[in-house]
């Protein structure tokens, strides 16, 4: 968010024990130079005092529509247009039938009536609160009104009982309001993004595979499915959560990747490979494990498919985006792949730098595309090169 203006979040917190993982969403969203407006119910005061939120988001916290001081000084109707957002979390069963019943008997059902602005709820209630008809109706009724409900999670809840209610992590809840917040300039495009590693087999416990941890491709899917894209994740091993709003297909061999991709190529509009492929694969797979023997064991390998470069020979008027991993002389190797490859754009890192390249939230790109432009980034986080990367992709279309 470095140059825009602050995004203002005005956060509803009802009464329920979810309230303390509240506290931490402020924290969070300060961090990340949001604005926030606490609003609190009579209940949600029972779990945490407003003291507590008004230190975090260091401003006052609302609670009282007829509270004179807080009327003259916030105004119900200002914080209602003030929100670039309104998220109401944790939302007990009472608040969300109060809103879906059109009822505005406190300040936060009054501010949530007046805004304009885009509504996320997250539900947070005992299992059999949630799962209840009336509640069910009443989220039906939400939804279809364009209120955005960020699913409970299942587990353990407070009441004792196992199952759907739980509030998800605050840092769910920030990635729906970046989502929810992110301009939708992507919207209409139909990515196929591939990350991680392929693992090529040698017996059933043995492969030979790399050292990418699919960071830099969850970026571009995260990212791209904030601004508006449809997503196509394919994904070779790795321990990372899938974003949300993304189709994912994992896979570990190249050659499974290239039939994952080949499935979804006719109805993609770009493509675009930040997954590190094995160039070969071991030619016998032995069913059996490989016995240690006395001597030296050859492993003979065969080329994998190229999978851009096949990709480039059709291209069918697709974008197509790849990545090059080097070790010296990036521009230069950069280049050649992007003509060998006949690719619109290429993404150049050299993963010998400190801070660039496999495993770290960090990443040293250079971006050359087809018509000739060549851009070297600074040090920034993956997140960060995914939308200069969309940027770029964008400046292509035009
Ligand atoms: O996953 P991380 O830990 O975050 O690390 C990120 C990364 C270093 C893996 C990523 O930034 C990166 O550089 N990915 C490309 C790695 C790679 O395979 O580069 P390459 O120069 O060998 O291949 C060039 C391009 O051809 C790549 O887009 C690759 O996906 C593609 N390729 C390669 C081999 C193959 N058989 N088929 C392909 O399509």
């Amino acid at each position: 968010m470095a140059n825009d203006k602050p995004k203002n979040v005005v956060l509803g917190v009802s009464g329920g024990i979810a309230c303390y993982k509240a506290v931490e969403l402020v924290r969070l969203l300060v961090k990340e130079q949001y604005t926030v407006q606490v609003i609190m119910t009579r209940g949600a005061m029972q779990f945490v005092t407003p003291l507590t939120f008004q230190t975090l988001s260091a401003r006052p916290v609302a609670t009282d529509t007829f509270n004179l001081t807080q009327e003259s000084e916030i105004g119900h109707i200002n914080l209602a247009d003030s929100a670039d957002i309104f998220v109401v979390a944790p939302a007990t069963a009472n608040v969300i039938g109060k809103i879906a019943a059109g009822i505005a008997d406190d300040l936060l059902s009054t501010v949530l009536m007046a805004t304009q602005a885009p509504v996320l709820i997250a539900p947070a209630m005992n299992i059999h609160m949630y799962e209840n008809p009336i509640l069910q109706e009443n989220l039906r009724k939400l939804r279809r009104i364009g209120y955005e409900i960020l699913e409970p999670d299942e587990g353990y809840l407070a009441c004792g009982y196992e199952g759907k209610g739980r509030l998800p992590d605050p840092e769910a809840i920030l990635e729906q309001i970046r989502l929810q917040l992110k301009k939708k300039d992507l919207a209409g495009e139909k990515l196929i993004v591939t990350a991680g590693p392929s693992r090529e087999p040698l017996d059933p416990i043995r492969y030979i595979s790399n050292r990418s941890s699919g960071k830099m491709g969850y970026a571009l899917a995260r990212v791209a499915a904030r601004r508006g894209a449809e997503v196509v994740l394919i994904s070779g091993p790795t321990a990372l959560t899938p974003p949300p709003g993304v189709k994912v297909t994992a896979v570990n061999t190249a050659a499974e990747m290239r039939r994952a991709i080949l499935d979804e190529y006719a109805a993609c509009t770009a493509v675009i490979m930040a997954a590190a492929v094995a160039d070969y694969h071991p030619v016998e797979f032995s069913a059996d494990k490989i016995k240690r023997g006395k001597g030296s064991l050859d492993v003979r390998l065969e080329p994998n498919p190229d999978i851009l470069k096949e990709l480039g020979r059709r291209k069918d008027g697709k974008l197509l985006i790849g990545f090059a991993a080097e070790t010296g002389n990036l521009d230069a190797n950069a280049e050649k792949k992007l003509r060998e490859k006949n690719l619109d754009m290429i993404v150049a890192n050299d993963v010998t730098k400190q801070g660039s390249g496999f495993d770290g939230d960090t990443n040293i790109a250079t971006i050359i595309d087809r018509r000739g432009a060549t851009h070297s980034l600074p040090l920034m986080s993956k997140d960060e090169l995914a939308d200069q990367i969309f940027d770029h992709l964008l400046t292509l279309r035009r």
